[in-house]
């Protein structure tokens, strides 16, 4: 069985490569990535020698790239991590690109799908594109509900959705799309929420909250995401959806309180600043097909998985600082905010804020 993983040197699609390398002795996989800023092959370092594990470099927006996989590999199955995932950056002048990759990019992985007869097609999709749902909506998303995107990161993705539900109808494409809330696990690129706040509270960094700090998302261990992929992949049926989700909501401030207090940091680490545009309050998913129709369910423990991801991070300073060589400057549209934050931030906060602020950009 030889599986095509688009995107596969990033945070989600590498764990996904790892598990199924090692759960299918027989398999082997081709990972299709073009190496963006998130794209970090020292993911895959461990199975790079594995002759199951072939990487190709290639954009899913480039018909010829694309082709060309198919062609030398003739994949039996394939599954979609390819994206622009970051949405601070999709407000911050890079939509473009989001629209190619987000929505064109799964365009072209469907037309090489049929051209080539692949046997399964999995769109990692998510739950951003339902829109948001209030802080006291009792109830989550399900999956027929109507798309809401609020970023350009959402509208992208719920392109990409809609272009695989197109597919399906026309032309009976075996293309099975899912939905999932955060992941959280090793290898997420540092400009991500846990990441970025594990590794600035380790040197003692200011924690940036976005508005009051009060928006929900629900968290989910990335690995309990890979086995709903890999169900999806074998027993999805095609033309339907699946949504993941594992029922740990959590508030942003919490989750900076529960980073801080893992560490034994103080909480004067905390600091506001002005919210981004379309920020959602609260994604919340209703995971009962998956588990009624796939036998999915997640397992891990949040606060167990939650406190072994930081170790991850803490062990594995090298992993970090591979990054930070090749240059990467991570979120530095905060790095304004934060600086007018502190300048009318109310006396009190100034001095704590300022003495944490000071340098706290420059290390990562
Ligand atoms: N991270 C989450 O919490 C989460 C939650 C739900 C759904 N998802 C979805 O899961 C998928 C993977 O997310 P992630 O967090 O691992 O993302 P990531 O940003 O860590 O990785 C994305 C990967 O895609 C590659 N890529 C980007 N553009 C490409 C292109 N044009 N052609 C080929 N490769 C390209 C990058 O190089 C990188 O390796 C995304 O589609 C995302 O929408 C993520």
């Amino acid at each position: 069985m030889k599986i095509l993983v688009c995107g596969g040197a990033g945070f989600i699609g590498s764990n996904f490569i790892h598990y199924m390398l090692q759960t299918y002795p027989r398999y082997s996989i081709i990972n299709f990535d073009k190496l963006t800023y998130a794209g970090n092959l020292d993911n895959l370092k461990d199975v790079e020698g594995s002759e199951r594990y072939t990487f190709v470099q290639g954009d899913v927006a480039n018909p010829r790239d694309v082709e060309t996989v198919f062609e030398a590999h003739k994949p039996d199955m394939v599954i979609n991590f390819a994206a622009e995932t970051h949405n601070d950056r999709s407000v911050h002048g890079e939509a473009a690109a989001f629209a190619m990759t987000n929505f064109v990019g799964v365009q072209t992985i469907l037309d090489a799908v049929e051209r080539f007869g692949a046997r399964r097609f999995v769109q990692v999709s998510t739950d951003e594109v339902y829109g948001e749902l209030e802080l006291h909506d009792a109830r989550s998303f399900q999956i027929d509900d109507p798309m809401l995107p609020n970023s350009p990161y959402s509208a992208a993705k719920a392109g990409g959705d809609l272009m695989c539900r197109a597919y399906f109808r026309s032309f009976n494409t075996p293309v099975i799309v899912t939905h999932c809330t955060n992941n959280y696990g090793p290898y997420q690129y540092p400009e991500k929420l846990i990441p970025f706040f594990t590794a600035r509270a380790m040197h003692d960094e200011v924690l940036p909250l976005y508005g009051n700090g009060r928006n929900v998302r629900d968290w989910i261990y990335v690995i309990d995401h890979c086995r709903g992929l890999d169900l999806a992949l074998h027993k999805g049926t095609p033309g339907e959806t699946y949504n993941f989700d594992a029922d740990n909501e959590r508030s942003n401030i919490d989750m900076a309180n529960k980073i801080l207090e893992i560490l034994g940091k103080p909480k004067e680490l905390l600091t506001f600043i002005e919210d981004r545009p379309g920020h959602d309050m609260r994604y919340s998913l209703d995971a009962t097909k998956a588990r009624t129709e796939l036998g999915w369910e997640p397992v891990h423990n949040f606060d167990t998985m939650l406190e072994k991801t930081l170790r991850w991070y803490h062990e594995n300073q090298w992993w970090i600082d591979g990054i930070k060589k090749r240059g990467a400057e991570l979120n530095k549209h905060i790095k304004d905010k934060v600086a007018m934050q502190d300048r009318t931030v109310v006396r009190g906060q100034k001095s704590i804020a300022r003495a944490h602020i000071k340098g706290a950009f420059s290390r990562l």
